[in-house]
């Protein structure tokens, strides 16, 4: 007898049960057409969307590769079957490293020593630096980073600029930061160019906000202060080394006859090509490359819009003949560019008066 492919019957048979079932658990009804049997899902039904949807296709693609293994080694084709597993483990491990350690969005403590002997007694002054956070925040209301510098128990916190984004209204971020960590400690903070409109411009907010809540804002002006028994004396530039002439020279003279510890927060590194090159300074602090978006082993930082390919100092600290500069990686991307082998940095410099230093 020749049953009808429609026929409810011979669906019920196939099928184990009424509603359309298969035992292994797939729900869905069969019909035929046109000598065809179609998958037809109810709406909503049997979709799987985002990580779901990527992990069964994982799961698919590696049935299929085990089972074309099975098939390889079934046939005697072990060589291939070898040479195709350590390609598969090569090309699993090579992507593992590329996304837990060259595109990692971690943040990450670095430690830097500096001798000087300038610093009377033994005890270490550390700094916590922080640069280019533009708004970003570790954490609901940046909770992971505070309670990162606070652990480090710091004599100062530096911001050595772009900590907020230029012609963004948004304040929220860095005046929250800011009363948190003055908690923790004094908090000196120097401008990048994202701060220029907040800071110079006429009714510009960001300035006195900061003061008011006791953040020393140093713009072409240093600050004394005494740090286990030795004096610092704590200077902030303007930005852009354009202009130096007008707004730093005068400033920088009176600067540089201090014997004090002269710290300087200057967001370019650039002024240290040329304005600043002869200027004694015993610890200038720098942002503004971010590292060079892709830090590469010896040649350190790839690029910056300012400077073109391998920025002279991109990150780190440099011994310069009259100074030495700590340049920061910063925390944040750049104009939508990842940062490869450059995590967001937060940076403990200990100064003592100690050739070496343990951790
Ligand atoms: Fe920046």
């Amino acid at each position: 007898m020749c049953i009808p492919y429609s026929c409810p019957l011979f669906v019920q048979r196939l099928h184990g049960d009424e509603n359309g079932s298969f035992v292994s658990g797939t729900p869905y009804r069969m019909e035929m057409g046109a000598g065809m049997w179609k998958r037809e899902k109810k709406p909503g039904e049997g979709y799987v969307t985002g990580w779901k949807a990527k992990e069964k296709g994982f799961e698919v693609w590696c049935r299929k590769m085990i089972v074309a293994a099975y098939k390889g080694i079934r046939r005697g084709h072990w060589k291939k079957v070898v040479k195709r597993v350590l390609l598969a483990l090569f090309v699993v491990v090579g992507v593992f490293i590329l996304g837990r350690y060259l595109l990692s969005d971690e943040l990450e403590v670095t430690f830097h020593h500096l001798y000087s002997p300038k610093i009377l007694g033994t005890d270490n002054t550390r700094l916590v630096v922080l640069s280019d956070l533009h708004n970003r925040e570790f954490g609901t209301d940046n909770t992971t980073l505070i309670r990162q510098i606070s652990s480090l128990e710091p004599d100062l916190i530096i911001m050595a600029g772009d900590m907020v984004n230029a012609y963004e209204d948004d304040l929220d971020v860095i005046l929250h930061l800011c009363d948190e960590l003055l908690k923790v400690a004094p908090v000196y903070y120097g401008p990048g160019n994202h701060e220029n409109h907040l800071f110079y411009e006429k009714g510009s907010p960001l300035e006195s906000l900061l003061m008011e809540r006791g953040v020393h804002v140093l713009v072409n002006r240093a600050e004394e202060v005494t740090i286990h028994k030795t004096p610092f004396l704590i200077g902030g530039l303007t930005t852009a080394p354009e202009g130096f002439e007008e707004y730093g020279v005068e400033f920088i003279e009176e600067y540089e006859k201090s014997s004090d510890f002269k710290l300087l927060i200057a967001h370019y590194p650039g002024l240290y090509y040329d304005a600043l090159a002869d200027t004694e300074i015993d610890l200038g602090i720098c942002g503004h490359y971010h590292g060079g978006l892709v830090r590469l082993p010896i040649l350190e930082g790839l690029y910056h819009g300012d400077v073109g390919f391998l920025p002279k100092y991109s990150g780190g600290m440099y011994s310069l003949p009259r100074s030495t500069i700590f340049v920061s990686r910063g925390m944040e991307d750049h104009s939508g560019f990842p940062r490869v082998n450059n995590r967001p940095e937060l940076a403990v410099i200990d100064i003592n008066g100690r050739q070496e230093t343990e951790r």
